[in-house]
């Protein structure tokens, strides 16, 4: 983690008001784009979920996607996807959530998570905490469980870990 938290965060790269006036964007592109660091974020999440019991990874839409589906492969477990409005086919639920600058509705394929099901929520960020809280909520209202909840990095300063106050929150990265 250390090495990740080193070197990850001279890698990222800060874009002033992007996407929107007023938001300090860290990239994580150019960290990812190293050599192994995809694979050193996921053995640090994992390492940290070892012996937590999880059935399934729910990634959002669309970086959440990178940390999502490599975990579920480390992991072994189920990969299910929290989609952008419109994107999915057949029967969706939705529901609302609001983020750092942005706000809106994510939709997820009905009938995917059932009754117990323990899920492990993962972002690219956990900035605000908005979008892990609306997703988290979602999970709940489904009868499934919180098994967890991981990022690839992490804004302190926003404090979004407080609203997850319901599992615990692993990131691979700290800013
Ligand atoms: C970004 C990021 C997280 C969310 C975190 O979403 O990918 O999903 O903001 O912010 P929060 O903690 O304040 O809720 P964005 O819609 O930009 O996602 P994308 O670029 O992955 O599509």
């Amino acid at each position: 983690a250390s090495r990740i938290n080193q070197s990850g965060v001279e890698a990222l790269r800060e874009f002033p008001n992007f996407p929107i006036g007023g938001i300090l964007f860290k990239d994580i592109a150019p960290m990812l784009a190293g050599r192994g660091a995809l694979g050193e974020v996921v053995s640090t999440v994992a390492s940290q979920v070892s012996g937590t019991e999880i059935d399934a990874i729910l990634a959002v839409d669309a970086r959440g996607f990178i940390l999502g589906a490599s975990l579920a492969d480390r992991l072994g477990c189920g990969f299910i996807m929290v989609r952008k409005p419109g994107k999915l086919p057949g029967d969706v639920l939705s529901f609302e959530y609001s983020c750092e600058y942005c706000s809106g509705t994510l939709e997820v394929t009905a009938g995917l998570i059932g009754d117990g099901l323990r899920c492990l929520i993962a972002d690219d960020l956990l900035a605000t905490g908005g979008t892990a809280r609306a997703t988290g909520n979602f999970v709940k209202s489904q009868g499934g469980e919180i098994a967890g909840y991981a990022f690839i990095l992490e804004i302190e300063v926003l404090k979004g870990r407080r609203q997850l106050d319901d599992a615990p929150v692993i990131s691979a990265m700290t800013c």
